[in-house]
């Protein structure tokens, strides 16, 4: 949530940030702004709006500089206008901040600065924190770095911040506490600062991920420091980006989640690779292996996570309870951390994050991690909080996921998933050898049967084209499909604003057979399998009401055919790995109905990609 970009160097800093910006876009995208500093003068240019309306705005203006901050806001504080916008100014006019955070503690802090003489235009926390920064840089005579190191023992909050003054032009400071920072070395003493890494691997492949408590100064003739909340200086560990720019672009494709949806067959097969070894019949997860007597001896599992992440965490209940027989609670990670849940030193916790970022689900850990348990990290974001927080873990490996509705993500993390619980199932001999096999044969060819089935786009568009002005949408599955319709509706009401459920095929019966009419769109997840002659059943109970019904069904089936208004085909596979695939026509059928009703697919309304605030 809100995207922080910075720099100092000898270059322009202008078209550095808002190259930045426009790549932290889906961080945040109600209003931008930045300041540069030059030759004594500090400008800040902000208004409402995309990156592309900044340039706008700043057009035929004053951009010189060689030490600038940028940022791109979704609005906690206040409502996103010009005024709200970052960067925030301090009243004296010398500092100048950038906020990706909450300050909790704001109110009183406001009320206290008022009384010393600040002023305020802004409704926001950020103004705030530059006007104590600026007071305590006046009443105690100490340098940016040292008031902003003070300031902060004052703030109660998340933050991650980085602050200039027009006095001190070659020095940047900046501090990080529940929302990430990572640093770019690069080369002639010049420096990047970025909420992830995706602004700097253009221009260095060098960083360094600050941790929680973590001030750096930057100076352009005296280079980085990184002192930690003890105002003890650290030394910076510097990390080797693997990230390459061409997984940050369209490759050709008219958004990214279309890019992402269509990018599967290899995502799934990076997830899986070095991990699957078919000749040798084994799973080899890396990150268990310090743990793997605790996974097998586990009496509970709990996994955490949010929205589509928290999806994956369902089908990962059936995964578990299924190929290695232990218990499994799914918990919303928002709800977890504030009800006092029972957490023993044998519970393994399996956290999922796509970002690694995600406030809830750090806070949740955090709570887990108290009580004794286990953290397993399921991420995707080399190097992020949660990576770097969890006792071990499995990244994803599916690449830079920047579309705010997450595809590739959540196969991904079914992905891994699977395999976990095939290695723990293995261990445990919970499974006959012979279904092992026949398990892992099949999750290997998924990316294969994913290849074939994004080749049914035509008529997923003109399934779309039917649908795409329905007010409302259901869909159903059951068993290992029952978190599949619950993403699928998700994810057309996330990019293309229809109301949208999902619910277990048969729970149906219980309240929303009530909204079917010939006008409801009913999506049906009823493949081959153990659920197969139920759903089927549950299809009748719709179409006896005159619902119209969707249904994902496997090549070659005649009986849902028959009853269905439209059926889309995916290749047959075992039951555990019929989320891989089903998923993916409903992913394509939401893009295809929010790009038929001129929805901004990659930057839904109000939402974000990166939740760094609970
Ligand atoms: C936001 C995103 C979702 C994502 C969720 C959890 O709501 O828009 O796509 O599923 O956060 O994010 P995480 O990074 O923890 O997976």
């Amino acid at each position: 949530m809100c995207g922080i970009v910075a720099y100092v160097g000898d270059k322009n800093a202008y078209p550095i940030l808002i190259n930045g910006l426009k790549r932290l876009e889906y961080r945040g995208y109600d209003s931008a702004g930045v300041a540069l500093i030059n030759s004594g003068a500090l400008n800040v240019y902000k208004c409402q709006g995309k990156v592309s309306d900044l340039e706008a705005h700043t057009d035929g203006k004053d951009k010189a500089g060689t030490i600038g901050i940028g940022h791109t806001r979704w609005a906690t504080h206040g409502p996103p206008n010009d005024v709200n916008a970052h960067p925030h100014r301090s009243s004296s006019g010398d500092l100048v901040l950038i906020h990706n955070g909450i300050i909790e503690n704001y109110a009183p802090l406001k009320e206290e600065l008022k009384h010393r003489g600040h002023t305020f235009k802004s409704d926001t926390d950020t103004e705030v924190l530059v006007n104590l920064i600026d007071d305590v840089q006046r009443t105690e005579g100490v340098d940016l770095a040292e008031a902003v190191r003070l300031a902060l023992e004052s703030v109660v909050g998340a933050y991650a911040i980085v602050v200039l003054d027009r006095k001190e032009p070659d020095v940047m400071v900046a501090a990080r506490k529940s929302s990430p920072l990572v640093i770019g070395i690069g080369e002639n003493g010049e420096h990047f600062l970025a909420s992830d890494a995706t602004p700097i691997v253009e221009h260095t492949k060098n960083v360094v991920y600050m941790d929680d408590g973590d001030l750096a100064i930057i100076d352009r003739h005296k280079g980085l420091k990184i002192r930690n909340i003890k105002n003890q200086e650290k030394t910076p560990f510097i990390h080797e980006l693997e990230m390459h720019l061409e997984a940050l672009e369209k490759g050709g494709y008219d958004h990214f989640m279309l890019k992402e949806i269509f990018e599967q067959p290899r995502s799934i097969h990076d997830s899986m690779r070095g991990r699957l070894n078919l000749a040798k019949g084994e799973v080899v997860m890396g990150g268990i292996k310090d743990y793997e007597q605790k996974f097998v001896n586990a009496k509970r599992i709990i996994i955490v996570g949010c929205g589509t992440s928290w999806h994956a965490g369902l089908v990962g209940e059936y995964l578990f309870e299924e190929i290695a027989r232990i218990p499994v609670e799914v918990e919303y990670a928002s709800e977890f951390r504030y009800r006092n849940p029972i957490i023993g030193e044998d519970d393994i916790v399996i956290a999922i994050s796509q970002s690694g970022e995600t406030a809830d689900t750090l806070a949740a850990i955090e709570l887990a991690k108290s009580r004794g348990a286990t953290i397993f990290g399921v991420c995707n974001v080399v190097g992020s909080s949660i990576a770097r927080v969890t006792h071990a873990g499995a990244y994803t490996h599916a690449g830079p996921e920047i579309g705010v509705a997450s595809t590739k993500a959540f196969t991904a993390q079914v992905t891994v998933l699977t395999l976990l619980a095939l290695a723990i199932g293995q261990k445990k001999g919970t499974l006959t050898g012979s279904r092992f096999y026949r398990l892992l044969n099949e999750l290997e060819a998924i990316p294969a049967k994913v290849e074939k089935l994004l080749k049914n786009e035509a008529q997923i568009k003109y399934i779309a084209d039917i649908y795409k002005d329905a007010s409302n949408a259901l869909y159903l599955g059951r068993g290992f499909t029952f978190p599949v319709a619950l993403e699928g509706a998700l994810k057309l009401k996330e990019i293309s604003y229809i109301h949208a459920e999902g619910y277990p095929a048969a729970e149906m019966k219980h309240g929303p057979i009530a909204l079917i009419d010939e006008e409801m769109p009913v999506f049906v997840i009823a493949t081959k399998g153990a659920s197969y002659e139920k759903v089927v059943s549950n299809i009748q109970e719709v179409k006896a009401r005159k619902g119209k019904i969707i249904a994902i069904v496997t090549e070659g089936d005649t009986v849902v055919k028959g009853l269905a208004d439209h059926v889309i085909e995916i290749p047959a596979t075992e039951d555990p790995l019929v989320p891989l695939l089903s998923v993916v026509p409903l992913q394509l059928i939401s893009y295809h109905i929010a790009v038929m009703r001129g929805c901004n697919v990659d930057q839904p309304r109000n939402l974000a990609k990166s939740v760094t605030v609970e």
